[in-house]
């Protein structure tokens, strides 16, 4: 079997797509699967097997040694634009050819992260925090957004992975700027109150049609909050796999994430970020990450070998549930 491995991407998270890919490429068995990289930039989409081979977009197919090679099973390892947003997969779609990940429109949704909220909201399953979603172009004023939220709050991009842009705000006087910065990587902002309390995350995977939490990370990050620094710092920050959380947190954890991937439609490995709320201990949902970072150390790896289970099974079993 062919099998195109996707990495890179338009966004900032170019260089962690690159490292969850090399995961992803050392984990799948090449006795049983032709493995082709293919990186994707805004110029080009190649394949280097002694120069750069270009992806004919047309048919998404690769000319190798002269033979034409065509794909059984794309594994995306894009975070962010074309990759996560659902771009990628409404092209190999029209191209007829299957992916691991989440569909075009799932995709697209949980990308968006204001979108996302309102739908899960209507889920009545689990708490959101407060929001205002701005968009470019659209008049705002600073006293409505202070009227509506708390402080403090996060001012995000709307549309971003690694809390690239992201400020956690608690004057007003840095109100302002942090929505500047956040305009400054995407058309639309999302400004969230700040919910505080242990940050959880978990992954969830759908295989042969069976749904399995793994087991959960906390973060404790000694950074203000879980930013980019914190994220790819080694020593930055602390994760804690399995996290140490009562049996009945983790439970209620574990249901709502897989309530959550299965209304969404999700497809493939998802990890969902969660606060577990220190005065009410109610959980509150933060986002869908449907293409989670996986380099080596990253949470995912962490919770399937947390999980009892080696990466080899792992990617095997959802590069098999694609093929199927
Ligand atoms: N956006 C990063 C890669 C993550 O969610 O893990
Ligand atoms: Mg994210």
């Amino acid at each position: 079997k062919n099998i195109a491995l996707l990495a890179g991407g338009y966004s900032g998270e170019f260089v962690i797509s690159i490292k969850t890919a090399e995961t992803i490429e050392k984990n799948l068995d090449t006795n049983l699967y032709n493995v082709y990289k293919i990186i994707v930039t805004k110029d080009e989409w190649y394949h280097e097997h002694g120069k750069k081979i270009q992806v004919d977009k047309n048919d998404f197919s690769l000319l190798v040694d002269g033979h034409k090679i065509t794909f059984d099973c794309v594994f995306i390892a894009m975070h962010g634009s074309p990759g996560e947003d659902g771009r990628i997969q409404g092209y190999l779609d029209m191209m007829q050819i299957p992916y691991t990940t989440c569909n075009a429109i799932v995709s697209a949704l949980t990308f968006n992260k204001s979108y996302c909220n309102k739908v899960v909201k209507a889920f009545n399953v689990v708490n959101i925090a407060n929001s205002v979603h701005l968009i470019k172009g659209e008049p705002y004023s600073m006293g409505a957004v202070l009227d509506e939220l708390k402080l403090p709050v996060f001012v995000k991009p709307n549309e971003s992975g690694s809390s690239l842009g992201v400020s956690k705000v608690k004057n007003v006087e840095e109100l302002l700027p942090a929505i500047e910065k956040a305009f400054g990587e995407d058309k639309q902002v999302l400004i969230e109150e700040f919910i505080e309390g242990r940050e959880l995350t978990i992954g969830v995977y759908k295989v042969n049609g069976l749904l399995t939490a793994l087991p959960a990370t906390e973060i404790l990050s000694q950074n203000e909050f879980f930013d980019y620094e914190a994220k790819y710092t080694p020593g930055v920050t602390k994760e804690i796999t399995p996290a140490q959380i009562p049996a009945q947190v983790k439970e209620q954890l574990e249901t709502k994430a897989m309530y959550i991937y299965r209304h969404l439609n999700c497809r493939g490995i998802v990890r969902m970020d969660f606060i577990l709320e220190a005065k009410t201990n109610k959980l509150f949902f933060l986002e869908v990450n449907t293409m989670p970072g996986q380099s080596e150390n990253s949470i995912v790896p962490q919770q399937v070998r947390a999980a009892g289970m080696d990466l080899k099974k792992f990617y095997g079993d959802l590069l098999e549930d694609c093929l199927r």
